[in-house]
């Protein structure tokens, strides 16, 4: 049964009201957009240069203070996988925030298991480990090498430069992008950069101390750069024959964003040898929560049971609430078939891009489905601040791209429409 209605029959809530209101502006006051940069000023650690101030989203579309209306593929990084304020979402925060919302990791809970299983079904025999970011899931993906490894002393991780592993010290130190970590120095040691898609490089770099590879199968803020079939079934080799883990970074890449459930099946679609591909750990997040945050880890089996009780933990990591959510958005993915619907929609994309290269400062598109790169000359910062300005939210990245990363449930129409706009203002 679908969570939504198993949940609705122990539950009768009524669903939240969409907010349709925008503020007014307020004679004598000063615009909201005002009011609240001050706030921000005075009271936001500056960590981001911000755009828009944002009051409320539905479907793919958000609206500004001033009651202006923007076509979002960027749902907020790779996120907001049902779009905004989707019923499958609302309802079940709402039914589940009346049932128990957190219990902690002492106890058993219904959703937790029930989406473990659901992860294990879609990737393979083994099992899950929850928290709450990308970051978090990255982390004990680490944590997980380094006490499989310990007992031999090995320790190293090889990553990639360019790859992005989130913002936490070991993470940070992963990521292979010199400019996020300037000024955090010293880094946790034991982290080896080389070049993407470099099967060579990665064989060269292993050493007695060398635990495991872990990388993004599309380098989402590194610029959308596509691992190649050759160097994932390389690594996959090479990793065997060192007795070494070969650990993924899901987390942008992941969550049907290509048009499969993870991005190795969909590069390694028709390669001989594909389908048998499998990391020994991936790191989920983002889309799997649609904006309520939850991060997950599945592990491979025979590896599963590396981190006993004990030895890791979070407060919040897979509470009912987040997992009842993943789980709606699961249920609606699989029964609208949003997988097909944004493989669909990334090839529309890529044509419609691909046409438009050589013009408006478009140099090339990369990427597949709900990852796709435009790269531009000049800045992309710039580009995504003009096209913000024509209706248009995209997400800047490394190396002159543009992402769009829009919500799985994007439709034809609305490709066409983000197109026009690329067309028209650039
Ligand atoms: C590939 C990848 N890994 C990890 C992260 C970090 O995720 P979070 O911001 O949820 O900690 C990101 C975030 O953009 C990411 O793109």
């Amino acid at each position: 049964m679908a969570v939504a209605d198993s949940l609705a029959m122990t539950v009768e809530s009524p669903l939240p009201p969409t907010i349709t209101a925008t503020p007014k502006p307020v004679a004598g006051e000063p615009p909201l957009r005002t009011t609240v940069e001050s706030l921000f000023d005075r009271y936001v650690v500056p960590t981001v240069n911000r755009g828009l101030t944002l009051i409320r989203g539905e479907g793919r579309h958000v609206w500004d203070d001033q009651g202006r209306k923007y076509l979002d593929l960027g749902a907020g990084v790779a996120v907001s996988s049902l779009g905004h304020a989707h019923p499958a979402i609302r309802e079940t925060l709402a039914l589940q925030a009346g049932v128990l919302i957190h219990c902690s990791n002492y106890y058993f809970n219904e959703w937790q298991g029930r989406l473990a299983q659901r992860i294990v079904e879609l990737t393979g025999p083994g099992k899950v480990f929850f928290c709450n970011s990308g970051a978090e899931a990255n982390e004990a993906v680490i944590k997980l090498a380094r006490k499989f490894g310990h007992a031999s002393g090995r320790y190293e991780v090889i990553t990639a430069t360019n790859s992005f592993h989130g913002r936490t010290m070991a993470t940070l130190s992963a990521t292979g992008q010199e400019k996020i970590k300037q000024g955090f120095e010293p880094l946790l040691p034991g982290f080896t950069h080389v070049l993407f898609n470099d099967l060579a490089a990665v064989e060269a770099a292993i050493t007695p101390k060398t635990i495991a590879v872990h990388l993004e199968g599309i380098q989402g803020e590194g610029g959308v750069f596509v691992a190649t079939p050759e160097y994932l079934l390389g690594l996959r080799e090479l990793t065997r024959k060192h007795d070494l883990l070969l650990t993924w970074d899901g987390v942008q890449c992941g969550y049907f964003r290509t048009g499969r459930w993870q991005s190795y099946e969909r590069i390694l679609e028709g390669v001989p040898g594909g389908e048998d591909f499998a990391p020994d750990a991936i790191a989920m997040a983002k889309s799997l929560g649609g904006g309520y945050p939850i991060g997950a880890v599945w592990v491979r089996e025979p590896y599963q049971d590396v981190f006993g009780p004990g030895s890791h933990g979070t407060t919040y990591g897979g509470s009912p609430l987040a997992c009842a959510v993943a789980l709606a958005i699961l249920d609606t993915v699989e029964r609208e078939n949003l997988a097909e619907n944004i493989r669909a929609r990334g090839e529309q994309l890529r044509a419609g891009l691909t046409a438009l290269i050589g013009t408006r400062g478009i140099t090339g598109v990369r990427g597949h489905g709900g990852l796709m790169g435009m790269t531009v000359e000049g800045d992309p910062y710039g580009v995504v601040a003009r096209l913000t300005q024509a209706g248009l939210i995209l997400i800047p990245a490394a190396n002159h791209t543009v992402r769009f990363l829009p919500p799985l449930n994007v439709t034809a129409e609305e490709i066409d429409e983000a197109l026009a706009v690329v067309e028209s203002t650039l």
